[in-house]
């Protein structure tokens, strides 16, 4: 039974590609370390990712303005001079790229230049953003996040996309050369098994055109030694608690902080027995922080339902 199911999982996820990327860039613990998990665990992974921290960059576009590196990348991995975009030369494998640019032109790169060029023969079949050092929950971080909007930017052009974020004990990033054990209680190594367990379930069923998946863990391990088994919680992006960036005057510098709020007044138009409107907030969620890992399931469908659009149209009726 058991060689069974093995030998069904292998023939159910033979052959498919993971690209991998993020935002964090290519030299951060928890993309490293789900980069070695998924190559230990049998499938085949191309990893993306920017040279430097591009966090928060959400959809900006930017490519190299020059072929050579003007600055050092992220913890100087490589330096200044470098090509703009390349291997992991120092690790001898060229499955392992970087790019001077941001987790939307990340993507651009992928599908444009490497695959086509290196990989001729390979076909992506998901496109996995993360794990993100910090959470991108509720519309306010999920517009703003790289890790998001790599995925967006990867269902655009027809690829099946999920997005992984962890807890926000990192804001500033680690370098997987100091970071990377296999410590069970490293969150990095808690995250990355649980990715790879719905990564094998989504590369057997696949996603529905336009639609993705937004998952962020909890504290869990070294963070909080009670979870390391967290449970998996159907949950929604948009509630009517909106988690966000806001910013306060400051009188004292007469200039402005950075600040984060919680907007409450986004009513949601719930009908009773409506599936979704009956999933919790992811952000609500995660607060509790009861050991558990939200998953929402997102649409980049911008088009909006008929009673809606009539409604708007009808409103300015005169201009047709
Ligand atoms: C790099 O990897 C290639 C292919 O696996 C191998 O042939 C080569 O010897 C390696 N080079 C170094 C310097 O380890
Ligand atoms: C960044 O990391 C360093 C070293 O781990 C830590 O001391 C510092 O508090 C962190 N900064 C932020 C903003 O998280
Ligand atoms: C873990 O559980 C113990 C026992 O229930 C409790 O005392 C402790 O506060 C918990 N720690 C965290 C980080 O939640």
């Amino acid at each position: 039974m058991i060689n069974w199911i093995f030998f069904l999982l292998i023939t159910v996820t033979f052959g498919k590609t993971i690209l991998l990327t993020n935002d964090d860039g290519w030299t951060s613990t928890d993309i490293r370390t789900l980069y070695r998990d998924l190559k230990k665990a049998g499938h085949d992974v191309i990893m993306v990712a920017p040279v430097s921290q591009r966090s928060g960059f959400a959809g900006q576009f930017v490519v190299p303005t020059s072929n050579k590196l003007e600055t050092d990348g992220e913890f100087s991995y490589v330096k200044s001079g470098a090509p703009a975009w390349d291997y992991d030369k120092q690790a001898n494998d060229t499955n392992i790229w970087y790019f001077n640019g941001t987790p939307s032109s990340v993507v651009a790169f992928a599908f444009e230049y490497l695959l086509p060029t290196k990989f001729p023969d390979t076909t992506v079949d998901l496109v996995v953003g993360g794990v993100n050092q910090g959470p991108n929950l509720s519309p306010g971080f999920y517009t703003a996040s790289g890790t998001n909007a790599a995925c967006y930017s990867s269902i655009y052009r027809g690829y099946p996309a999920i997005s992984f974020s962890g807890y926000a004990y990192q804001y500033n990033n680690s370098f997987f050369k100091d970071s990377m054990d296999t410590d069970d209680m490293n969150p990095a190594n808690i995250y990355s098994k649980l990715a790879i367990d719905l990564i094998e379930k989504v590369l057997e069923s696949g996603l529905p055109e336009l639609t993705g998946l937004n998952v962020n863990f909890p504290a869990a391990g070294h963070l909080n030694e009670n979870c390391t088994e967290p449970e998996w919680v159907k949950t929604r992006v948009l509630n009517k608690n909106i988690f966000s960036q806001n910013l306060q005057y400051d009188t004292e510098t007469n200039t402005f902080d950075v600040k984060y709020s919680t907007f409450q007044n986004i009513e949601t138009d719930c009908k009773d027995g409506d599936s979704v409107c009956g999933l919790d907030g992811e952000f609500d969620v995660y607060n509790k922080q009861n050991c558990q890992t939200t998953i929402s399931v997102f649409t980049v469908d911008n088009t909006i339902d008929s009673t809606t659009n009539d409604k708007v149209y009808s409103s300015i009726e005169d201009l047709f």
